[in-house]
């Protein structure tokens, strides 16, 4: 990493590593007060919808086709040029490192022809930091990153500073969603068609099992749920009993959510005993979820915690909180050179992912 002096940033995000080619412009104050310029998602949803899932070769791809002119069309949205900006960020990993790849090598191209500094963004540093784009919260916090490829409970003290309590130990919970939707037939993506599907359904119709329940860490798992609710998708025939699923699932989900981040709360509190006010954050495509989002908002109130979670647009994948991530490492005077490495795996909390992976080596880190 170089230093380069603290200042106002004014940073292009770029954001390829799943299945949205994505570009944003975010200026960062001195004060620490972040504004969203322009914000471009460009979905790939309609390529991969008859795969039924993302198909790696088709995005990377897609990612090629459209990046330069997502870029363009974010710096036209923001009423700005190459030369106005500071900085350059883009994600490095983890993700599908193909797409990964696209946004990294463009956000180097821009930096050495503007003579700008890149910073390289972890995707999961850019969800933790995704609830500052519509409220002022304050390191430290409790943050819960749900989404298609993570679930994992984080105590964030500052920028990159991250340490995790809890993850899950199979699926992330997104993909449970995914898979879930799948077999009740949904369209890809999954979890929005679920959450419309469990409009009006009765939650209490079915028993799911209940995950890791006499365990008393803050660790995760929805494999058996998955499996279960595939199973009972087949016998869900009518409109009703397919809602009523739905429902149920969605309730189990947000159940887990809830009783581990209650868990992490209680650990969290006691580590921060007298730190000043206590805050919770959730983040990552998942807290899209209205049901999750009233659960977890539930749980935060009971136990004395501040609850945000992003503005919608900012759950799911997007470049402005790669863009805000960039700012704030480079207000703090942090870039990385450009010869940083796209990384398909890459643990926020690198030193614990390495200390007590769950199952096999980096089993814990990818899906964490
Ligand atoms: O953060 P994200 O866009 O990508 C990853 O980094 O994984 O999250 C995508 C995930 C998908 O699994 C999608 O089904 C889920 O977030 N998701 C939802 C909702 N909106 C997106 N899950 C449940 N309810 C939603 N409303
Ligand atoms: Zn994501």
């Amino acid at each position: 990493m170089t230093l380069t002096p603290p200042s106002d940033q004014t940073v292009l995000g770029l954001e390829t590593s799943c299945d949205e080619t994505a570009a944003a412009v975010v200026r960062l104050d001195a004060d620490g007060r972040a504004e969203v310029l322009s914000s471009v998602v460009g979905s790939q949803i309609a390529a991969h919808a008859p795969f039924g899932g993302v198909v790696p070769e088709i995005a990377a791809r897609a990612h090629v086709e459209s990046i330069e002119a997502i870029a363009e069309a974010a710096l036209v949205q923001a009423g700005l040029g190459y030369g106005d900006l500071t900085g350059v960020a883009a994600t490095a990993g983890p993700g599908l490192v193909g797409g990964v790849m696209v946004g990294l090598s463009f956000g180097k191209a821009v930096a050495l022809a503007r003579g700008l500094p890149l910073v390289a963004v972890n995707h999961l540093e850019g969800h933790a930091v995704s609830a500052r784009l519509g409220a002022d919260i304050p390191y430290p916090f409790l943050l819960l990153l749900v989404s298609g490829g993570h679930c994992q409970l984080l105590s964030v003290e500052g920028v990159g500073a991250c340490r995790r309590l809890g993850s899950t130990i199979d699926d992330a919970a997104g993909e449970a969603f995914d898979k879930i939707a799948k077999a009740l037939g949904l369209p890809y993506p999954g979890g929005p068609a679920l959450e419309r599907l469990a409009e009006g359904g009765d939650a209490s119709a079915y028993v799911l099992p209940r995950m890791l329940l006499g365990r008393k860490d803050c660790d995760f798992s929805f494999s058996g749920l998955k499996t279960a609710a595939a199973r009972l998708a087949e016998g869900a025939t009518t409109e009703g009993r397919r809602r009523d699923l739905a429902a149920a699932v969605q309730a189990a989900i947000a159940g887990q959510l809830a009783e581990k981040t209650a868990r992490a709360m209680d650990l969290y509190a006691r580590e921060h005993a007298g730190a000043g006010g206590l805050r919770f954050v959730v983040a990552g495509g998942v807290a899209a979820n209205g049901a999750v989002r009233a659960e977890l908002e539930a749980v935060a109130r009971s136990r004395g915690f501040g609850f945000a979670a992003p503005p919608l647009a900012y759950c799911t994948d997007n470049a402005a909180m790669i863009a805000l991530a960039g700012a704030e490492r480079l207000a703090l005077g942090l870039s990385d050179p450009l010869d940083a490495v796209a990384r398909p795996r890459w643990p926020l909390d690198a030193a614990a992912a390495a200390a007590a992976p769950t199952h096999k080596a980096g089993r814990k880190g990818a899906k964490a």
